[in-house]
């Protein structure tokens, strides 16, 4: 057996089966640029899910975490730490709000907004207490425990999971109308995506996002935008929604913020809606620590730059004009996305989206299926156009073979 085989056949005897990794071993990567046990390279287009926005081994970001290692990892909330304050009013003010609370995972910060909206829910707006209500999209993906899945439309993410978590209702993704209908005085949150990633990379419809913030404001109703794969540069602005001109009540973020080096997530909101929180309510031992401080500090110094939201939108112009000269041709039937972000449906004929990245792995190219035969594509923000070209022939090669 190859090493790449002996590799594989020793994880697969040693770890559940939740994931369906392409048959890839990767041993070290740099930049957009990934390196297999065997020596063979490839190009990057997934980009960790967009944790890795700045790319693989950022110097600035790996110079951060080190410092850090040498000084103080974790000191859990027990105490206070000299990176933390730094750490809250810089998200705090990238965001343009007042208050963050820092979590691990994208899936926490999920719940803690949940948990957010529903205490708001009971404290602020007077909720009769177990009533609360939190509407959501169709096709959504917040995340994978309990409580989430509990608001999925996804029969895999979903079933034998339950019983499952009340008060949420679902109605469908970029339909005004139906959201509308189903907000009552109970209601204390809208939670939606303003791209959704997972479900193909959909761009609701233009004025849907302004549209929701007018409805939420106008019903007392909290707007949670999931930006936890959206946001932090990846569609060519800081956060999707502020291509339409529209603030939320409250950002969740994840993913980027630790830089593709250490999980960092929170939520970020106002000091009358985060304040809801007193000691003991809620909390994680890792949420906020040192190391993912001084990561995320980075994180939002590079941001605070423009740079790479910059380098998402021009490069983003670049794929999606090449993108889009592959349809009309018959193997690709719709290409979606904004900035450096598309989802891409291939001719079913062509082969699931599966089969679409296994030869695109063979090309030295990994991006990941989606639903179908929907392949995702999200670079690294540092990708060079030299590189996207070369990858963007190989999917031009893979598609005509
Ligand atoms: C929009 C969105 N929310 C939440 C999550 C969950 O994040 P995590 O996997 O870090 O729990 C994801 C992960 O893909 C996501 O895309």
């Amino acid at each position: 057996m190859s090493t790449t085989e002996t590799a594989i056949a020793s994880a697969e005897a040693h770890s559940a089966h939740n994931y369906h990794p392409l048959p890839v071993v990767v041993a070290t990567a740099d930049g957009a640029w990934m390196t297999d046990v065997e020596g063979r390279r490839y190009l990057d287009l997934l980009a960790g899910y967009s944790a890795l926005n700045f790319g693989h081994g950022n110097r600035r970001l790996i110079d951060a975490a080190k410092a850090q290692l040498e000084r103080v990892t974790l000191t859990s909330r027990a105490f206070h730490h000299d990176r933390f304050a730094d750490f809250c009013t810089e998200l705090a003010a990238l965001c343009g709000m007042e208050t963050v609370l820092p979590m691990n995972t994208g899936a926490e910060a999920v719940e803690t907004a949940v948990k957010t909206a529903r205490k708001w829910g009971y404290r602020v707006k007077g909720v009769p207490d177990g009533m609360a209500k939190i509407i959501v999209a169709s096709d959504n993906f917040h995340g994978r425990t309990t409580t989430i899945v509990s608001f999925s439309t996804d029969p895999e993410a979903r079933a034998d999971f339950g019983p499952y978590t009340p008060g949420f209702e679902i109605v469908p993704y970029g339909d005004l109308t139906a959201m509308r209908e189903a907000m009552t005085e109970n209601t204390v949150a809208v939670l939606i995506e303003p791209v959704q990633g997972e479900a193909g990379v959909l761009v609701p419809p233009a004025g849907y996002l302004p549209g929701v913030r007018e409805l939420t404001r106008e019903r007392n109703v909290l707007f949670i935008a999931d930006e936890i794969q959206s946001g932090l540069g990846r569609t060519g602005k800081t956060f999707a929604l502020d291509h339409e001109g529209v603030v939320p009540d409250m950002y969740v973020l994840g993913k980027a913020l630790g830089g593709g080096v250490v999980p960092v997530s929170a939520v970020v909101s106002s000091a009358d809606v985060l304040g809801v929180f007193r000691p003991g309510e809620h909390g994680s031992t890792f949420g906020g620590n040192p190391l993912a401080c001084a990561v995320a500090l980075e994180v939002i110094a590079m941001l605070r730059t423009g740079e790479y939201q910059q380098r998402a939108a021009e490069l983003g112009d670049h794929l999606h004009r090449e993108l889009g000269l592959l349809t009309g041709g018959g193997a690709v039937e719709a290409v979606r996305g904004r900035g450096l972000w598309a989802g891409v449906d291939v001719a079913p004929a062509l082969g699931t989206g599966r089969e679409i990245s296994e030869k695109l792995m063979e090309q030295g190219v990994l991006v990941k299926d989606t639903h179908g035969s929907t392949i995702r594509i999200a670079p690294p923000l540092v990708i060079s156009k030299e590189d996207l070209d070369w990858g963007l022939d190989r999917l031009r090669a893979v598609l005509s073979a």
